[in-house]
């Protein structure tokens, strides 16, 4: 079934690693509750230290398993009467003796890289995300933007050269050949220019290219290098549906260290402080898209402008990720 339709008939069977919340949130031994693609969820951090997600209602009576629910040992406790899940949302304690009901709650597989929480949806070639914070770079800044959307709109955005230049202004844009995909990979570069420079201030044009990889419609990773400068800075941008149109997008933004000689801490001072520049541009650059996203709607045989074939391209690509 093709993703999206006219009727914004938004559907969120959605397949591929999503990001659902940074693993700060959950300490040892607690509970978060969370709507993931309309599922209401459980995530708890069992005393191993590793994470469990379940579905939020306990099979027995329906409790809400993230109102009181607490963590023993390895598995979560239901508040209304004692029922205990695994990770795998196997039930081990039934509430009375006896009975053949069984009581097994779904799961969702999930894995913790670089500080960021995701759950595996129904990803049937069980392709992972690896580490993205490279070496030398300093701690990413994390924003979350809330809105109405969906995430093929927010990745089609990396492939859509026009609105480049009407929206974010920027010059000179140039690809070097069209997309490249393969499975579930995505990857695209561009050479361009910024009219505002790339902190928001400073009247001359900055000239910076752009290596864009996607890794299904739930992360997106853009490497922007300043040769000028010696400047380079990673943004990787996770959407997540969350309640019927709604979705978050994790946003991280961080930069290289500078390869010169001042002390190690100056180093790291400078690069968080170029970082909380290009977070603010980055903001300013994502709002006036949450804009248009909020509000448009999905044109399914669109008819394209020169130069924007992989608009389409890019939306064969995506057929993947949806279920039959
Ligand atoms: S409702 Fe959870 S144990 Fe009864
Ligand atoms: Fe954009």
């Amino acid at each position: 079934m093709f993703p999206l339709n006219s009727s914004r008939d938004y559907i969120t069977n959605l397949k591929g690693q999503f990001a659902v919340a940074n693993s700060r949130e959950i300490k040892l031994g607690k509970v978060i509750s969370k709507k993931i693609m309309n599922h209401d969820v459980v995530i708890f951090r069992c005393q191993d230290g590793k994470l469990g997600v379940v579905d939020a209602y306990c099979s027995h009576l329906g409790a809400h398993l993230g109102l009181g629910g607490r963590v023993v040992g390895n598995k979560i406790q239901c508040p209304f009467h004692g029922l205990c899940f695994d990770r795998e949302g196997k039930c081990e304690r039934k509430p009375v003796a006896g009975g053949k009901i069984t009581f097994d709650i779904p799961s969702w597989e999930v894995s913790e890289i670089d500080g960021i929480v995701f759950v595996n949806q129904d990803n049937e070639n069980n392709w992972q995300l690896e580490k993205f914070i490279p070496q030398g770079f300093c701690r990413p800044i994390i924003q979350n933007f809330e809105f109405r959307g969906h995430p093929q709109e927010i990745i089609e955005n990396t492939v859509d050269i026009t609105h480049f230049y009407h929206i974010h202004e920027y010059l000179d844009i140039q690809k070097e050949k069209s997309i490249e995909t393969k499975g579930h990979h995505l990857k695209v570069s561009y050479n361009l220019s910024r009219k505002h420079g790339l902190l928001g201030f400073g009247k001359s044009r900055l000239k910076f290219s752009m290596d864009i990889n996607a890794k299904g419609l739930g992360y997106s990773q853009v490497d922007i290098n300043i040769e000028k400068y010696g400047l380079k800075i990673r943004q990787i941008v996770m959407p997540t549906i969350t309640d019927n149109e709604m979705m978050v997008v994790r946003a991280l933004t961080m930069v290289k260290e500078f390869n010169i000689r001042i002390p190690r801490f100056l180093k790291k001072t400078l690069a968080k402080l170029i970082c909380y520049f290009v977070a603010r541009e980055f903001k300013r650059d994502f709002i006036p898209d949450i804009k248009i996203w909020e509000n448009k709607k999905f044109i399914e045989n669109p008819g394209v402008l020169d130069g924007e074939l992989d608009i389409l391209n890019f939306r064969k690509w995506c057929e993947q990720f949806y279920g039959n």
